[in-house]
């Protein structure tokens, strides 16, 4: 097979690879920061062109541009200096005409590009819709240490019922860095804040911060794929002390984390200088920035004899409905090393447990996610952990004896099997009252 052949193949494998995240991320509503460096990127086109690809998959859009450096250097050229107290630009009263023109005239160049439709180029047929309004509610910023922000202000309100409405009509809603008081006036607002409010308001399925590198790099300059809350708090510390580009980076990791303190599960943060980064990120397994999730915030991990009475509560309802047998304190302790649990804030909201029978089997025992953290995929990780532990010990084959998830571990590529295909020893454990389904998994 020649090189191209074998091309074709891949991209075909990886096309076919999408389906499922065409699927999930269909219908859902992403907030996408676009900072004033990234819309004057020279990749920036690309990122408009993988933009419309999201729109035309069905992903509800909401993008917020800056223009950060397009103000800096139009009060330069007209000779007014931009003054800044604690990094925050202070937008003086005979400056706020040029913040509006410079906003305005961004945002009137990406409705522009979005209107592309250029024979032979990715725009070609798509028809996207582009839609700004007065979404964002301002108020000043006000008065500290004796400095007055003047025209520098906060987010007040995010109108997200009309944003909604937008989106319905499969729109694309466009925010930018200028707010509307109740006053009539604007103020220039920071487009991350806006970004991050609008995320939390909208209750969107991801805040992607468009940033100008890989995402988080570690000492070595190795990508960080993805952050729990204390490595996202450690580089923001750390980034914000240092140059520009890297403080960049910090800001953005602080919206992703007061977007996840207010139940914003994924933030993202890509490249906007890499070619097809944010494909990557969302389309493929193993990504190309880093992801501040709820999945890295939690702690996936073996359970020790100091977690028996939490697992003891968390399975003591499920054992009074019949679901799971009951298991004595004694019998915890002694079997705790079978046991995975999942921590989230200091507490075990999950657990299951891998017992090894004879040299070929394991049965997967007790599995259990508390009622409020169901459906969040919390079981499928432990499942996929205990099979990754049972291919390690060399386990063939898995099973369950289930009475009530045996359609949850069928879609886990369990099959129904029967007693007879256990190992002896457990076929005279089974327990008949219960009725209990066989199902088996071969590694
Ligand atoms: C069954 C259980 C382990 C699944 O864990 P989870 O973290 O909620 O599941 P995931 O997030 O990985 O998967 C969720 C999907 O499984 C489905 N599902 C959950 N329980 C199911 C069941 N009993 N039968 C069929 N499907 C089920 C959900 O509807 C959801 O499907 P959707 O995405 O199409 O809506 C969990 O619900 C649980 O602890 N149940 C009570 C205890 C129990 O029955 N344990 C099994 C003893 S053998």
């Amino acid at each position: 097979m020649d090189s191209s052949e074998q091309d074709n193949i891949n991209m075909i494998e990886w096309f076919r690879a999408s389906t499922s995240y065409i699927n999930s991320h269909r219908a859902k509503v992403f907030v996408v920061l676009l900072s004033g460096e990234a819309l004057i990127d020279k990749n920036f086109a690309n990122v408009v062109y993988d933009l419309t690809l999201l729109h035309s998959l069905g992903v509800k859009l909401v993008l917020v541009h800056g223009a950060r450096p397009q103000i800096s250097a139009a009060l330069e050229s007209s000779g007014k200096e931009s003054n800044y107290h604690k990094n925050i630009r202070i937008t003086e009263a005979e400056c706020i005409d040029t913040v509006m023109r410079v906003v305005g005239g961004e945002s009137a160049r990406l409705e522009a590009l979005f209107s592309m439709g250029i024979s032979n180029s990715p725009m070609q047929d798509s028809d996207v819709r582009l839609c700004r309004g007065n979404f964002v509610t301002a108020k000043p910023v006000g008065i500290h240490d004796g400095i007055d922000y003047q025209y520098t202000g906060k987010v007040r309100k995010i109108q997200a019922k009309a944003i909604r409405q937008q989106l319905d009509q499969n729109n694309i809603v466009l925010l930018s860095n200028l707010g509307y008081s109740l006053t009539g006036e604007v103020f220039n607002l920071s487009a991350e804040e806006v970004a991050t409010e609008a995320a939390i308001e909208l209750q969107a399925e991801k805040l992607i911060l468009m940033v100008p590198r890989a995402g988080v790099l570690d000492d070595d300059g190795n990508l960080v794929a993805s952050l729990s809350e204390e490595d996202a708090k450690f580089y923001a510390e750390k980034l914000s002390k240092q140059d520009e580009e890297s403080r960049c980076i910090g800001r953005a990791l602080d919206a992703c984390m007061r977007a996840y303190a207010n139940r914003v599960h994924r933030s993202h943060l890509i490249s906007f200088k890499e070619n097809g980064a944010l494909i990557r990120e969302l389309f493929t397994r193993q990504g190309n920035g880093s992801l501040i999730s709820s999945d890295s915030f939690d702690n996936l991990r073996t359970a020790s004899i100091n977690d028996v009475a939490a697992i003891l509560k968390l399975i003591k309802p499920l054992e009074e409905n019949g679901s799971l047998i009951e298991r004595s304190r004694e019998l915890l302790e002694t079997e705790i090393d079978n046991f995975k649990v999942v921590e989230l804030e200091d507490s075990i909201i999950a657990c299951a447990a891998l017992y090894p029978i004879g040299p070929d089997f394991g049965e997967i025992a007790c599995i259990a996610i508390h009622g409020d953290f169901q459906k969040r995929g919390y079981g499928d990780r432990l499942l996929a952990s205990l099979e990754a532990q049972a291919k390690a010990d060399n386990i063939k084959t898995l099973f369950v004896l289930t009475t009530i998830a045996s359609h949850w571990f069928l879609d886990k590529g369990f099959q129904e099997a029967q007693l007879s295909d256990l190992p002896n020893q457990r076929q005279q454990l089974y327990n008949f009252q219960r009725k209990s389904k066989v199902l088996l998994k071969k590694l």
